[in-house]
């Protein structure tokens, strides 16, 4: 097992131990940056193919965005996906490495088909001897600190083998989603497999999956003792998670915001959308976000109709007005 004493990640969760979980497609540097305002200061980027890198893809490029920003009171790693261990170490060398990002996580989980089908993401969870290549790989090269997200296993639960393997070959930090790849994003999470996989382990151990509210994530921590915890759709529905989370964790109370205040942080998004994102429609690119930020409101269904239409910037504006008046 790998000596904690020196451990970047350990150091970083003492004071920040709430975490945005790439998410591919949201998790843009527009997104981190909004988040940021919300609360959060500890990031990943959304995945990167390092293939992608490899080959100079067009389309790879703008995903690894990152400006000083994201790096000041805050850190922002790069998430790389691949299994072939000569790529992912020339590209580490030649381009992750000068890159400003604060560290590299490897993909381990994703469960999409055209992810698994080239042997990528969680279709390392059936070769460990390979997973644990690549982690060594990427740490023998690497000037940063290299965490990994994963899963609780492929088809069959295999947490304490995988979790072991990722730290034997050299992984600082490790992020388990309490999940097959099997199951995908539903179901209920395996809290104990993440309990398993804290108790297992040296190094810092993050859990994730399925923390709607604050509450949700105090159980996760009290039930895992994890050194962190890693919110996706939860923060995407909920601007607020983060802040919430941090009052609810340190004092027991719950802080409350109105639909006003959400309606307020979904135009303060969108102002840092229109002026950061490379999306080649920024504005249809943003409806996804507004998706989520009515779910839940008062004539949703009205206003979900409204979304579906939206090409300029006017419109949203127009729609945020609107909203205001129905509330
Ligand atoms: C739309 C979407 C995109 C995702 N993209 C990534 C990704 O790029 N890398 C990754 O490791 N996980 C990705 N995930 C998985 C999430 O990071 C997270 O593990 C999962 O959603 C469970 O956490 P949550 O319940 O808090 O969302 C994605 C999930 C969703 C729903």
């Amino acid at each position: 097992m790998t000596k904690t004493k020196d451990n970047y990640f350990k150091n970083i969760l003492k004071e920040n131990n709430l975490i945005l979980a790439p998410l591919a497609g949201i998790t843009t540097l527009p997104y981190r940056l909004f988040i940021k305002e919300m609360g959060c200061s500890f990031f990943v980027s959304e995945m990167v193919s390092a293939k992608g890198i490899f080959y100079n893809s067009k389309n790879t490029f703008p995903l690894m965005e990152t400006i000083n920003e994201e790096h000041t009171n805050t850190i922002c790693g790069i998430q790389i996906f691949g299994s072939d261990a000569d790529i992912i170490k020339d590209v580490v060398e030649k381009v992750i490495n000068e890159t400003t990002f604060d560290f590299i996580d490897i993909n381990m989980g994703c469960p999409v088909k055209k992810v698994v089908n080239n042997n990528d993401g969680s279709a390392l969870l059936k070769d460990l001897k390979k997973a644990g290549e690549i982690v060594k790989t990427v740490k023998e090269v690497s000037k940063k600190p290299v965490s990994v997200k994963t899963r609780i296993g492929f088809d069959k639960i295999d947490t304490v083998n995988i979790v072991k393997t990722l730290e034997d070959n050299g992984a600082d930090m490790i992020t388990v989603h309490g999940r097959l790849k099997e199951e995908m994003f539903s179901g209920e999470v395996h809290i104990e497999e993440i309990r398993k996989a804290k108790k297992s382990v040296n190094i810092p151990l993050i859990a994730n999956g399925d923390m709607f509210d604050e509450d949700k994530a105090k159980e996760m921590l009290d039930r895992t003792n994890a050194d962190g915890l890693m919110f996706g759709r939860g923060a995407n529905y909920d601007p607020f998670l983060f802040k919430k989370t941090k009052h609810f964790l340190k004092t027991g109370e719950q802080l409350s915001f109105s639909t006003l205040d959400k309606i307020k942080a979904a135009q303060r998004h969108f102002e840092i959308h229109m002026k950061y994102s490379s999306a080649k429609n920024k504005v249809i690119d943003f409806r996804k976000y507004l998706y989520w930020y009515i779910k839940g409101m008062k004539n949703s269904a009205k206003i979900r109709g409204n979304i579906n239409n939206i090409t300029e910037e006017e419109q949203v504006y127009e729609l945020f007005k609107i909203i205001e008046e129905f509330i």
